[in-house]
């Protein structure tokens, strides 16, 4: 089904199942710990040995020598894979770095071994006896060292609307400040984990993954073998945040080992090797500037983000959204990427516009200040409903003034005080507001309807649900569509042997499975409509029933005599390039800081999300809360330390690497505005993953600097940057 017009009146407005906060579907599983997550797929290999990954200890450089002898004749030890035995390997189509690598080192922790042993205990002490010595080469790995020598990424030019810096040259009122924001771990709960068995010259990874179809498709090229003969499995996932966006070295080095040992071979890697092993959100420099005139009007907006990554790597895109966000005639965004001997730097919870958001939204409160306007009502003056490069080009929906205006009366935001006047006993207190943005993608997803004898509905895909309430939305979709209630519905997800979807990354997920799903469905009535000699064009169905007129009858009737299949896939057409669609909300956050440590607590926060049709707003209040709460760590606690001699990442486990705890987060609400999307897909649904998370450091930042009168633009924002 092409989506290239705008939604009509279509059975999923009946909503029914669909907008209905409904608990998830697979939460039985998940708390009682039955879910089958990829490492304890005991069932599937039972037989399955330990493999244990050995990193590189150098960042940059080459193995001078390796001898795994050692190692090999360690007890219980079946295999030792390295680059020297484990035949060619492509690099596969999205990593940067090898992920098997040899003799040459790309960055700290990059695989270098895999010890296949009968247990884990025995994999990981026979690892610690493959002797490597390196020859060590010099890398870059500060990126304040680095910043000099950054470039203009070929993939991301600059982009100038009007005279930048005339228009900030000749502006009553500037703006130009730096910020800073570290690199971050996607520091998920459930590890990088896989079991690998083959059949013959057939791999089956049981593996944790966001994108099926990528990894079938790059484990294959990683392998040089036919695509046909990769099956990925991946119904469960404990967290990705674009941790798990591409195949990690646990499953290639777990299908290596598997070949090697000949027998299935299971590997996690251990929680101090993710995050040099893995990929970071990389650190950012951004300098902001703003031209306004004395009544608040932008007339010149710049932002700059210099970023590291590995050679061929690609830079945070923290540019983009101050392209759509506020208006403004004269506008210049630029990224420069410099060359980081770290390790590989690649997508984490939004990309760009969390770390963007966390400087820009940080600059607005700036220039209110400098103003003399209330933040709330200098954005709202700077408002645009269309692209500001293409006066022509509007946005699909965009309710980013009305996100503003209630959360601002919701918060009590006229009992904000002037920065540093507001005190409770020990407590300095005050608020801060951000807007919030995240763009909205869409992507081709195919989807499976079977109609079983009995009138059982099964949906097929190979969508993931990492931990989002994919299972959930999609069973609402099915549901809907068959008129069926909830547990008539059964979803299977994550096997790459079900229709290719759009997977879960960018916050596309769930509009664009749920569409892929819709799209099936709508083909299955058909079918039914006609085995029932019904009219396919006016039937409706509803309670279990398919409805034409006078005439009712059991949906289960037309599968009486075996079960009826339907597969379509939802593609989008030009709609995504006439309109800008883009998803908007509100943060507004309170806080206390301690008038004598400077610790800073969370007192209050809301979230006004205005992002389409909302599908399930139990599971999509879950998702922005969990989103705000990153952004809350992301503001005061999480950074990646860079030993900039030795080029890794220091503090590299979850007692060194804070997030926030309950604790840390005392009050959470999330408001969805009234908002249906007919641009974005049948479903009129965008995406809200990541929308919650935009925004809020920002906000946090906003409320220290009201409660104290003091503006850090380095994050996280620790204690000592306040004492
Ligand atoms: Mo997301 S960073 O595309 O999982």
């Amino acid at each position: 089904m092409k989506f290239d017009t705008p939604a009509t009146t279509n059975p999923i407005d009946r909503l029914a199942v669909v907008g209905k906060p409904t608990d998830r579907i697979d939460g039985p599983l998940k708390t009682t710990g039955t879910a089958p997550y990829a490492y304890e797929r005991h069932d599937v290999a039972p037989d399955a040995a330990y493999g244990h990954v050995v990193g590189a200890a150098i960042a940059k450089g080459r193995i001078a020598s390796i001898d795994t002898s050692v190692a090999l004749a360690s007890p219980g030890v079946r295999a030792v894979v390295t680059a020297r035995n484990a035949g060619k390997l492509d690099k596969g189509r999205f990593n940067t770095a090898h992920l098997l690598a040899g003799p040459d080192i790309e960055h700290y922790h990059q695989a270098v071994a895999l010890v296949v042993a009968e247990t884990f205990e025995q994999a990981r002490a026979a690892a610690a006896r493959v002797r490597i010595e390196y020859t060590r080469a010099a890398g870059v790995h500060d990126l304040d060292q680095a910043r000099g020598s950054a470039v203009e990424p070929k993939d991301n030019p600059d982009v100038r609307v009007g005279d930048f810096e005339g228009a900030f040259a000749a502006a009553p009122v500037q703006l130009d400040a730096t910020y800073r924001t570290p690199d971050q771990s996607h520091a998920m709960m459930e590890p990088h984990a896989s079991i690998a068995a083959w059949d013959g010259d057939k791999l089956t990874l049981w593996t944790s993954n966001q994108m099926i179809a990528w990894g079938a498709g790059d484990v294959a090229r990683t392998l040089g073998i036919p695509r046909a003969n990769v099956r990925l499995v991946s119904p469960y996932i404990g967290g990705g945040f674009g941790s798990k966006l591409f195949v990690r070295a646990d499953a290639l080095l777990a299908a290596l080992g598997a070949k090697a040992a000949g027998r299935p071979v299971k590997v996690a890697l251990a929680r101090p090797q993710i995050f040099n092993n893995t990929t970071h959100r990389p650190a950012t420099i951004q300098r902001i500037r703003i031209g306004c005139d004395r009544d608040g009007r932008i007339n010149a907006i710049g932002h700059e983000s210099w970023s590291g990554d590995l050679p061929g790597g690609g830079p945070e895109t923290a540019t983009g959204q101050t392209e759509l966000l506020y208006a403004g005639a004269n506008r210049l965004t630029a990224l420069r990427l410099a060359v980081l001997d770290l390790p590989e730097g690649n997508a984490m919870r939004a990309p760009g516009e969390a770390p963007g958001m966390m400087a820009l939204e940080v600059a607005m409160d700036e220039m209110a200040d400098k103003l003399g306007l209330d933040p709330v009502r200098f954005r709202i003056l700077n408002d645009t409903q269309v692209d500001p490069a293409k006066p022509e080009r509007r946005f699909s929906q965009r309710q980013l003034v009305q996100c503003l205006e209630d959360g601002a009366r919701r918060f009590g935001w006229d009992r904000r005080a002037r920065p540093g006047t507001r005190r409770e006993g020990r407590w300095w207190v005050g608020m801060g507001v951000a807007s919030a943005f995240r763009n909205n993608l869409v992507m081709k997803s195919a989807a499976r309807v079977r109609l079983a004898p009995g009138g059982r509905l099964v949906v097929e895909t190979d969508m993931t649900d990492i931990g989002t309430g994919s299972y959930t939305v999609i069973a609402q979709t099915a549901a809907e569509m068959l008129g069926l209630p909830l547990d008539r519905v059964e979803v299977r997800l994550g096997d790459s042997d079900f229709p290719v979807s759009a997977g879960s990354g960018g916050q596309w997920g769930a509009n664009s499975a749920t569409s892929g799903v819709y799209a099936a469905c709508m083909k299955l009535r058909d079918d039914v409509a006609t085995r029932l000699g019904l009219d396919p064009a006016r039937v409706r169905f509803a309670d279990g029933q398919v409805v034409d007129g006078e005439r009712s009858v059991p949906l289960a009737d037309a599968a009486k005599d075996g079960e009826i299949v339907a597969e379509d896939a939802i593609e989008f057409g030009d709609l995504a390039k006439q309109y800008q669609q883009s998803t908007f909300g509100a943060h507004f956050v309170e806080v206390g800081v301690d008038a004598a440590t400077a610790e800073v607590r969370i007192r209050r926060m809301l979230a006004v999300c205005a992002a389409g049709r909302i599908l399930n707003p139990k599971s999509a209040r879950s998702q922005v809360i969990g989103a705000m709460t990153m952004g809350a760590g992301a503001a005061l606690m999480e950074s990646l330390a860079v030993d900039t001699r030795r080029g890794f990442f220091v503090n590299h486990d979850l007692a060194g690497y804070e997030v926030p705890v309950h604790a840390d987060i005392p009050h959470q609400e999330v408001v969805f505005l009234d908002e249906t999307d007919p641009i974005s897909s049948p479903m009129k649904a965008k995406g809200v993953g990541e929308l919650g998370i935009c925004g809020v450091g920002a906000a946090v930042a906003n409320a220290i600097h009201n409660a104290t009168g003091i503006r850090v633009r380095d994050y996280p924002i620790t204690l000592d940057k306040l004492i």
